[in-house]
């Protein structure tokens, strides 16, 4: 039982032209659909129909999508989200392209989290017979897959006992103030084997700090990076790697001003994880490890 992973982001954007200039011709994304305004996409090799909507309707989160394992998890997490205090509705098949009934929920930091166990299963771009290692036409970076996102939440600590106590996450590491003032600036969460699937960090509820893609290794990382330099992407910080997650890292945003990472490496997790905590005065280190230099818009620009 329990909830796989992080199936899908719907974000908006300003302008639709230039959003798909972004993920469809520089990320590599491949259009799956596109029915008026909002724009269905996934990476090369993502199995669903989808993992990034697009919606020409501003900038932000419009909600995240988690795929869970049986129709029974939705049943037993929704029973849990309303012992936790939390209001549920059901969700139609086909409320979402694509996507069976599920149940949707506002998590405390005002974000709309859907669960779901059906969404037609379209295959990657390789297939299952004999796949090559790569598509053999690759567009831009050809991010393989979406991974994970960073929320922004007044009380980080509410919304870690959400996910903990509801959905069965695990927290993988923590920032808290200080050894002896354990308030909870960040957390950051794991259903399954990642790093993290979900995290959130102080700031004001609804934001979005980013959403993420995994690439092979650090070399493809570098090679992202060339290609934001000669497409004149605005880079937030990077190439470096975190101390907290120890993934090796690239932010930066796209033409509406939402942030994207690229990243690769981090650890496995398992289910007895014990939680790894860092303390404010080593935030640097934990963002930024080699570099320990961050560009200032990096804790305070959020969609
Ligand atoms: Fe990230």
């Amino acid at each position: 039982m329990g909830v796989m992973r992080m199936g899908y982001v719907h974000a908006r954007v300003t302008n639709m032209e230039e959003a798909l200039w972004h993920y469809r011709d520089v990320l590599g994304m491949q259009v799956v659909a596109q029915q008026g305004n909002p724009t269905w996409l996934k990476s090369w090799d993502e199995w669903d129909h989808h993992s990034v909507v697009l919606e020409e309707s501003g900038v932000g989160l419009v909600k995240a999508g988690f795929k869970v394992r049986t129709e029974d998890d939705l049943a037993t997490f929704e029973n849990n989200l309303h012992k936790f205090g939390v209001t549920t509705e059901r969700m139609s098949k086909g409320d979402n392209l694509a996507v069976g009934d599920g149940v949707r929920f506002t998590t405390p930091s005002e974000h709309v989290i859907e669960l779901y166990q059906d969404i037609e299963y379209t295959g990657t771009e390789v297939g299952i017979k004999n796949p090559p290692v790569l598509p053999r036409s690759i567009r831009g970076i050809g991010v393989p897959v979406m991974d994970h996102a960073l929320l922004l939440a007044e009380d980080p600590a509410l919304n870690e006992r959400l996910f903990v106590e509801a959905l069965d996450f695990r927290p993988a590491e923590r920032l808290i103030v200080a050894d002896d003032n354990p308030e909870l600036i960040g957390t950051w969460m794991f259903c399954q084997h990642k790093t993290h699937d979900i995290a959130f960090i102080k700031g004001a509820n609804g934001r979005l700090h980013h959403w993420a893609y995994k690439l092979r290794d650090w070399s493809a990382i570098r090679d992202a990076g060339i290609k934001f330099s000669m497409e004149d992407i605005p880079v937030g910080f990077g190439p470096d790697i975190h101390g907290l997650s120890r993934g090796e890292t690239i932010y930066f945003f796209d033409p509406s001003g939402n942030r994207n990472e690229v990243f690769s490496g981090g650890y496995e997790t398992y289910p007895d994880w014990p939680t790894m905590t860092w303390t404010s005065d080593k935030t640097m280190p934990a963002v930024s490890y080699i570099g320990r230099e961050v560009a200032e818009n990096h804790f305070t620009v959020s969609t």
